[in-house]
């Protein structure tokens, strides 16, 4: 440090007066001065290295047989291919990043060459990313953010573009530590902030590792945008390499009709079209014999000589860094999934094309709706793709079943997937991650107002508070109450915790209340808990906890989570599923509803597990209908395992001293063997029956799971006799 001794006196009393210091300080003082970077508040270039173990909760292998199309010569559709199974993963991206790049899973990432792309697309649209519409007949219901959701979106944008630079700086050089040394990353955005992102990739990847800044012309203005100012059209797409190693591989655009008519408009007798060009001063005698004898010169009227160029041997013309040829999906289109920040796979295509080949690893963290995922299979890369919302996992694992089957129909080979939790979300994780002071102290406060979020939501429980606990916050009547962590989803490990407790204490009977729930949590804990003497009920947590008024007025309803009922029925040793029953008990921003309808107007809202349309009318009499009829309407998709038990989940982790172990979770995986879901825009219907299966064991454990029209899925399981 080249600090005078003035200066050395200057900075402590400044600091002992609690003054900040002059801005010329900045280069004095700190190690690493970058020529050019941006600045802004909460910056700190502190990277989490957080390693939790990820849990494989479902496998999809196979798609179920459909009706395959006999091709000419073969009886048979594609087949699976062994070397990998794909990832989709749900989850903060973050926690997800550090966990592949300081976990075991890397060790399989660099066997199969490592990361050559990554493409994302992070949520720009402040508003629009976490709401979805599900549409219900002909109606669309709007969903509100969950709690999870909501969170995310606080951290991302809660102080603007500060807090969304700091969300995207962490995991920009995350992913840059995971890219393959010939790599490269696709970063998404619109005009709002590309300029700032550009600044930011060139800081961590270096400006010569700045490769282009793409503007993509999503669509020609609109007669309205045009008037009113020059129209916004573009997104950019900000294409940053890991090094020099990185190899392009060149993109054409093929020529347009009027192109070739006006250009290539010489034929030979053989039919083939050519463009006549200059030969090149620097041609030698020896070039121009060998292209006279390949038939390549064409003599122009006064004897001139020129070069043949064939419009069957060009590729077209080389794309450059503004894209006006790839379309935005419209409402026909054939890829609309309703998603609705959807990208076009034509865009995500071109990408993946310039920048790797068949085999390669293709990851998208902020995946949505899956477009990477679907390109990336199609065209025989491998995939890792994650997303924190429920809705964007289960509609990319529908896209790629879908995906899986049209290869498969198609004779082409697939592979298969799994999808994964990040398991042992282990709180301490999350309110401490080892970063300086300053975080701790905004620990405490994050403590403090954890304490006030668990009296608020036993006060709508109706439960008294109780501190002598662990685990157990609370009590109502006969039973014990314990609060799921409000920023993470409801894990496994914490039922555990309290299974413990309340069996160290006698406790027999505790409601769990949470707002979301780690998928594939329920199926066997609760027969475990029940067999040890506990009862133990899950109880979802409503948004309307959050409404003071709601609580003063005893309005807010806690529901026990979904529930299945199926059947299995025989046939000799043929075993085939029948789902009867299923129900929710949703209840979604529905407080004083009927004052927030515009009299003429309608408006649909969730109340009881049941989706209900309220009509105004102009006199502001209120109608209502029930949308929901069925117990199946609520369903969006099902899948059968025949038999639970076959595959248990083992996990890796590291150990402290680097060792790769592994270890039995006490859970299975699913293995998706058969499914049904209702298709884009009501073009499959569900069906409520599976195909059968023959058993050739004396009994077996056969698992459904029921993912309904929001994205959230149950599980249960059952034994069944032969
Ligand atoms: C703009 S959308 C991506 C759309 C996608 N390109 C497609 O074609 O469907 C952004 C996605 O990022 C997800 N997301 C936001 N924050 C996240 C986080 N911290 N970790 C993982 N996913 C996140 C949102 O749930 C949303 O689905």
């Amino acid at each position: 440090m080249k600090l005078t001794d003035n200066e050395k006196r200057d900075i402590v009393n400044l600091i002992e007066q609690g003054k900040s210091l002059p801005e010329k300080y900045r280069f004095l003082l700190f190690d690493e001065t970058k020529q050019v970077e941006l600045l802004w508040n909460g910056k700190s270039d502190e990277v989490t290295n957080i390693d939790l173990p990820f849990q494989i909760i479902e496998q999809v292998d196979e798609p179920r047989n459909e009706k395959i199309k006999v091709a000419q010569g073969s009886l048979f559709g594609g087949s699976k291919e062994n070397d990998w199974t794909n990832k989709l993963i749900w989850g903060d991206n973050k926690f997800i990043l550090s966990s592949l790049l300081n976990g075991p899973m890397r060790t399989e990432i660099e066997k199969n060459g490592g990361i050559k792309l990554i493409y994302i697309d992070p949520p720009f649209d402040v508003g629009a990313d976490f709401t979805m519409n599900v549409n219900i007949g002909d109606n669309s219901y709007e969903k509100k953010p969950n709690v999870l959701e909501h969170i995310a979106y606080r951290d991302t944008w809660g102080k603007g573009s500060d807090s969304f630079l700091s969300m995207i700086y962490e995991r920009l050089i995350l992913m840059k530590d995971l890219l393959a040394d010939d790599g490269a990353i696709f970063v998404h955005c619109d005009g709002r902030l590309n300029s700032h992102l550009k600044v930011t990739m060139e800081e961590i990847f270096g400006s010569d590792n700045f490769n282009n800044e793409i503007t993509w012309k999503r669509q020609t203005s609109s007669g309205y945008k045009g008037k009113t100012n020059i129209g916004k059209n573009s997104d950019y797409i900000l294409f940053a390499q890991k090094s020099n190693l990185f190899q392009y591989k060149p993109q054409y655009i093929e020529y347009s009709e009027k192109y070739i008519k006006e250009r290539f408009n010489k034929t030979d007798p053989d039919g083939r079209k050519y463009i006549d060009l200059p030969l090149g001063s620097k041609t030698t005698k020896e070039r121009i014999e060998k292209l006279k004898a390949e038939n390549r010169i064409y003599y122009t009227a006064t004897g001139g000589m020129r070069k043949k160029n064939y419009l069957d041997e060009i590729e077209g013309i080389p794309i450059d860094d503004v894209w006006t040829d790839i379309k935005l999906i419209n409402s026909m289109s054939d890829e609309r999934i309703d998603y609705p920040t959807q990208k076009p796979e034509s865009l995500i295509k071109r990408i993946i094309d310039l920048s790797t080949k068949e085999g390669d690893i293709v990851c998208d963290f902020f995946c949505g709706s899956g477009t990477t995922a679907a390109v990336a299979e199609k065209n025989n890369r491998k995939w890792i793709c994650s997303d924190l919302g429920k809705f964007a996992i289960h509609t990319t694992r529908k896209r790629m079943i879908g995906i899986q089957r049209e290869l498969k129909n198609n004779e082409k080979n697939w592979r298969a997937f799994e999808v994964l939790n990040l398991g042992k979300y282990q709180r301490q994780h999350f309110i401490y991650d080892g970063k300086n002071e300053r975080d701790e102290l905004k620990n405490i406060n994050r403590k403090k107002k954890e304490n006030e979020f668990k009296k608020l939501i036993l006060s709508a429980y109706k439960a008294v508070d109780i501190s002598d606990f662990k685990t157990i916050h609370g009590k109502k009547n006969d039973s014990f109450v314990s609060i799921g962590p409000i920023n993470q989803p409801l894990s496994r490990d914490h039922v555990e915790e309290v299974i413990d407790e309340c069996l160290k204490n006698k406790i027999v009977s505790v409601d769990i209340l949470g707002f979301e729930y780690e998928m594939g949590l329920f199926p066997t804990i609760q027969e475990e808990a029940k067999i040890k003497g506990l009862r133990l009920v899950y109880k979802q947590i409503p948004m309307d906890v959050f409404d003071k008024r709601a609580i003063a007025k005893g309005e807010v309803v806690f529901h026990d989570v979904a529930y299945i009922e199926f059947k299995p029925k025989f046939k000799g040793k043929k075993l085939s599923i029948e789902l009867t029953d299923f129900a929710v008990f949703y209840n979604e921003d529905n407080f004083e509803v009927d004052e927030k309808i515009i009299p003429g107007k309608s408006k649909l809202y969730v109340e009881n597990g049941q989706i209900i349309e309220k009509i105004k009318d102009t006199k502001g009499i209120i109608k209502e209908k029930i949308l929901t009829e069925k117990w199946h309407d609520w369903i969006d998709y099902w899948s059968v395992d025949f038999d639970y038990e076959s595959k248990p989940e083992i996990i890796k982790f590291k150990t402290p001293e680097g060792k790769i172990e592994e270890e039995w979770t006490g859970n299975y995986i699913f293995e998706n063997e058969w499914q049904s879901f209702r298709g884009k825009h009501g073009s499959e219907k569900l069906e409520l029956k599976s195909s059968e299966k023959e058993i050739f064991s004396k009994k077996t454990k056969v698992a459904v799971k029921v993912v309904d029209i929001f994205g959230n899925d149950t599980m249960k399981v059952i034994e069944v006799k032969i």
